[in-house]
């Protein structure tokens, strides 16, 4: 089937909102924003921008991202209630085009044990919240949440009074990750053909990775006739997660023959999205990621290194380009100037304003002094790292020494700023990056306790750059933080201030919840 004749496939992206539900994935707004603005030169259709009831913080950035981003809908999340879908009409209403989601769960175990409610009770929420929602947008969607555990006439009753009520996409969730390829494209068949939806509505589906199916379950359901496929960068969600986005988008399009769909998306942005949520959230995708894991282009054994040089199809069914991953053209060493790491942030798709730009071509300089090649990642990761220390951050890191080695105790001298005020502190740890989290914990004063910590080096070499990702509990949540330089002390010491901010931004924009 050529692309013209093709219909569309509607990507809806929850990254921001089922996503950031996964542990540790906590964003700030300007972070969401961020990532929001990266989704839309993506061409995403549907940002699924937060839950505006949940939290004042999350309101305030589904309404921050509803008044900036261009070009994707942009949708609010709410129960079927009332006062949810006030809500997310106040977050989404100064969109260029805004949604309302709201949902409510219909399997027997949900009705029962957690709702308390009858089936008609549940009926009768889901079509008052879809005539709410539509007393104020025209486009509004219902999901039956934990769908594929319910009975199937009463999803089809639901289904078709959401329908008649004024839903416009109705998003069938494999909530608990439970259904299997088949079954779910034939759920999903059926569900249309008996409730023969009138024109311009649209079949959803949302499905999670608890058996990792959400990928294969999302396309058997397109197969089936969806034509919305809500979905996350890197697969983040709830649990397991959610259908990754990418593995979605570039099945649809490597096995095109296979569908008769295609997406409006510019593959070609998918590696920056991926490397910018991996970089704000903390979660590192696995090397063998599909799609976007930095093994996913690259070969290692003779006979297939072999091969792709002969020709790369032999073992390549993707470009690499297609996804973003270009070949260098612009290579950086000590000598590079302004210019030429400017052209590389565009050559890699970075967007960075111009002050977070001069820092990075500073720290640029720095690391190309020492360090004879500048990798792509190198930049990259120079380039997230600046742009996640802005100058707004609670904590700064002024100073930092550390003494340490055989037969000394490690102990850590650190300053920090905080608006304007100088904070010291000595302690001695176990080792150097405990001292160093010993004295930034007694000047910091925010209850946490420290989940986990990990280094790697981006690129190989003793001269390589150490990335840091620090986890740490505060109210009942998961926060990361994340720091990058050749010294792996310092961005040690930059990550777990990083984590910090983000706890403190949390319990001043969101509450404690
Ligand atoms: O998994 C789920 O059921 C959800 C709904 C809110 C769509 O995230
Ligand atoms: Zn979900």
């Amino acid at each position: 089937m050529s692309s013209t004749s093709k219909e569309k496939l509607v990507i809806f992206d929850t990254t921001l909102r089922d996503g950031e539900q996964s542990p540790g994935a906590s964003m700030t707004a300007e972070e969401k924003y961020e990532v929001a603005l990266q989704l839309a030169k993506l061409n995403v259709d549907v940002i699924e921008a937060g839950f505006p009831i949940s939290s004042v913080g999350d309101f305030e950035s589904v309404r921050l991202i509803a008044r900036e981003i261009k070009g994707p809908t942009i949708c609010g999340l709410a129960r079927a209630r009332e006062g949810d879908i006030d809500r997310a009409w106040e977050a989404v209403q100064e969109a260029e085009s805004p949604r309302i989601h709201t949902f409510i769960a219909t399997s027997d175990i949900h009705m029962e044990r957690k709702l308390k409610l009858s089936p008609e009770e549940v009926l009768e929420s889901a079509v008052a919240a879809v005539r709410r929602a539509r007393s104020y947008t025209d486009n509004v969607e219902f999901s039956p949440e934990d769908a594929v555990r319910t009975r199937f006439a009463f999803l089809v009753d639901v289904v078709k009074a959401v329908i008649d009520a004024g839903a416009t996409t109705v998003n069938i969730p494999d909530t608990v990750g439970y259904a299997l390829p088949w079954q779910f494209g034939r759920m999903i068949s059926d569900l249309i053909e008996r409730v023969n939806p009138p024109d311009g509505v649209v079949f959803s589906v949302h499905c999670h990775n608890d058996l990792g199916l959400a990928t294969a379950n999302s396309l058997a359901a397109v197969h089936a006739g969806a034509r919305q496929v809500e979905c996350t960068i890197n697969g983040l969600g709830e649990r397991a997660g959610n259908a990754a986005l990418e593995e979605v988008v570039m099945a649809v399009r490597t096995r095109s023959g296979e569908f008769e769909v295609s997406t409006d998306l510019d593959t070609t942005q998918i590696i920056s999205t991926s490397r910018l949520v991996q970089q704000v959230t903390g979660i590192r995708v696995q090397p063998n990621k599909a799609v976007v894991g930095v093994n996913a282009f690259a070969h290692e054994a003779g006979i297939h290194v072999h091969g792709v040089l002969a020709d790369s199809s032999t073992y390549e069914i993707m470009d690499a380009q297609t996804v973003g991953l270009a070949e260098s053209t612009i290579v950086l060493g000590k000598h590079s100037g302004m210019h030429a790491f400017r052209s590389k942030i565009e050559e890699l798709g970075i967007d960075m304003d111009e002050a977070d730009l001069v820092r990075a071509f500073h720290r640029f300089k720095t690391l190309a002094d020492k360090k004879k090649h500048v990798s792509d990642e190198d930049v990259r990761t120079l380039a997230a790292d600046e742009a996640h220390h802005v100058d707004k951050d609670a904590f700064q890191l002024e100073y930092l020494h550390v003494v340490g080695g055989a037969g000394i105790r490690p102990t850590a001298t650190v300053q920090l700023v905080r608006e304007g005020q100088v904070l010291s502190e000595a302690r001695i740890g176990v080792g150097s990056v405990d001292a160093i989290y010993k004295t930034i914990a007694a000047m910091a004063n925010v209850p946490h306790e420290l989940i986990d910590y990990s280094v790697e080096s981006v690129t190989g070499g003793t001269d390589a750059l150490g990335a840091v990702t620090v986890k740490i509990g505060a109210n009942r949540r998961v926060f990361s933080g994340r720091a990058a330089n050749m010294d792996i002390l310092e961005a040690s010491a930059r990550a777990y201030i990083h984590a910090l901010n983000k706890v403190i931004y949390y319990v001043e924009h969101r509450g404690s919840e």
